[in-house]
């Protein structure tokens, strides 16, 4: 267990620590921000769904007017799709947005995070000033934390962030995991935020989620991104589901007007019924593609795949490849993966990559052959 003070780790591909910063990667290499392939950002590779972009055709006249502060068609849309209560939500601009007013409305001075994990958790929360204490989770556990070390985490802080699939590992807990760190969170009055922002991609019927049970925890947060699965990252929309105290709290720290009006139509537009033929093909395609890609990179190149559950795969690479060099040497060929060397409990030799197309795939695969393939001229 560690505790982190340090400065926001970076690497020259990821200045910000995340991925898909095409413009970072165009001014490095030379190369026009519309001809990357990128697989370092992990977005749905259909796109936004055609009801999204007919919407925003539609309503773009409305942006003459201020949006709804109270988002409440959008709740009341997303409340009767998860039967819950509108005020068990919280609308946000993106996931990030949620877990910010986590922390700020519910005034948390030291947070717990199980490293490797999205690095946006240790950086809003020092950020705003908390103290971040790190668990790291064991390779052979898949990077899933050992339970005594959960619990021992969950005494000393006060919230607790946990991806669920985990990003950059796509790796989930059992339902009895789950409950289990529930009720410990219970018991320790800590709160518990379940970051489900890639849990749609994972079929309805595979799905591990406390959603069902959530008044069963009333310190449980879960956060969830509309971003990845419906293709809008630059639009930002996200929500939170949890008690209604809790909700309230978070909501009071909201800037008003901050989920502008596209964001909330193209939400809306996303929870028609039609879409859900697109959802269905997006986790079809998601699960056919994984596998391929699992199956071609280690027959391929023998490189170590992490399958995880959802749309990314963290890869280990051989020796002598390192993260940064692949990026320099996928880099003139407009391709992008994310080094995952500055992960806590990673390695300089892991890189995480997006779950896209076939046709996107092939390219990626032939890319990574022929770098390999040179690797010894370099
Ligand atoms: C695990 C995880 N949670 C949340 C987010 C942020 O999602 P949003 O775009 O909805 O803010 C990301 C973005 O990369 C992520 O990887």
């Amino acid at each position: 267990m560690s505790v982190m003070n340090g400065n926001h780790n970076s690497s020259k591909m990821e200045p910000f620590g995340h991925g898909g910063d095409i413009l970072t990667a165009s001014s490095f290499f030379g190369i026009n921000s519309q001809d990357w392939l990128d697989y370092s950002a992990n977005i749905n590779p259909l796109g936004p769904p055609k009801q999204v972009m007919e919407a925003l055709r539609e309503g773009i006249s409305a942006i003459v007017n201020y949006p709804d502060p109270a988002h409440r068609q959008l709740k009341q849309m997303i409340a009767d799709k998860l039967s819950v209560h509108v005020n068990q939500l919280l609308i946000g601009n993106g996931a990030a947005e949620c877990m910010a007013l986590a922390l700020l409305g519910l005034e948390i001075e030291k947070v717990g995070v199980v490293a490797p994990c999205f690095s946006e958790y240790a950086q809003l929360a020092q950020d705003f000033g908390a103290e971040v204490v790190t668990v790291v989770g064991r390779e052979e556990n898949g990077f899933n934390a050992n339970p005594d070390d959960l619990h021992v985490l969950l005494e000393q802080v006060d919230l607790l962030f946990l991806g669920h699939p985990n990003n950059p590992t796509g790796l989930t807990y059992s339902l009895e995991q789950l409950r289990e760190i529930a009720n410990r969170a219970e018991l320790t009055s800590t709160y518990l935020v379940l970051d489900e922002a890639f849990i749609d991609f994972i079929p309805q019927e595979q799905r591990v989620t406390l959603l069902p049970e959530l008044k069963s925890y009333p310190h449980v947060i879960l956060i969830h991104s509309m971003t990845k699965f419906y293709a809008i990252p630059g639009l930002r929309l996200g929500y939170a589901v949890a008690a209604p105290e809790l909700i309230q709290k978070m909501g009071r720290k909201q800037v008003t007007w901050s989920v502008n009006g596209m964001a909330l139509l193209a939400g809306q537009a996303c929870l028609q019924p039609e879409v859900a033929a697109y959802e269905t093909e997006t986790r079809e395609l998601i699960s056919r593609e994984r596998s391929y890609l699992i199956t071609e990179i280690t027959k391929r190149l023998g490189w170590q795949v992490w399958s995880g559950e959802a749309n990314f795969l963290l890869i280990r690479l051989s020796a002598p490849w390192t993260a940064s060099k692949l990026q320099q040497a996928l880099g003139p060929k407009a391709v992008m993966v994310r080094s995952c060397a500055m992960y806590e409990g990673l390695t300089e030799r892991d890189i995480r990559i997006a779950v896209r197309d076939r046709e996107d795939n092939e390219r990626i695969l032939q890319a990574f052959e022929e770098v390999d393939r040179d690797k010894g001229e370099r």
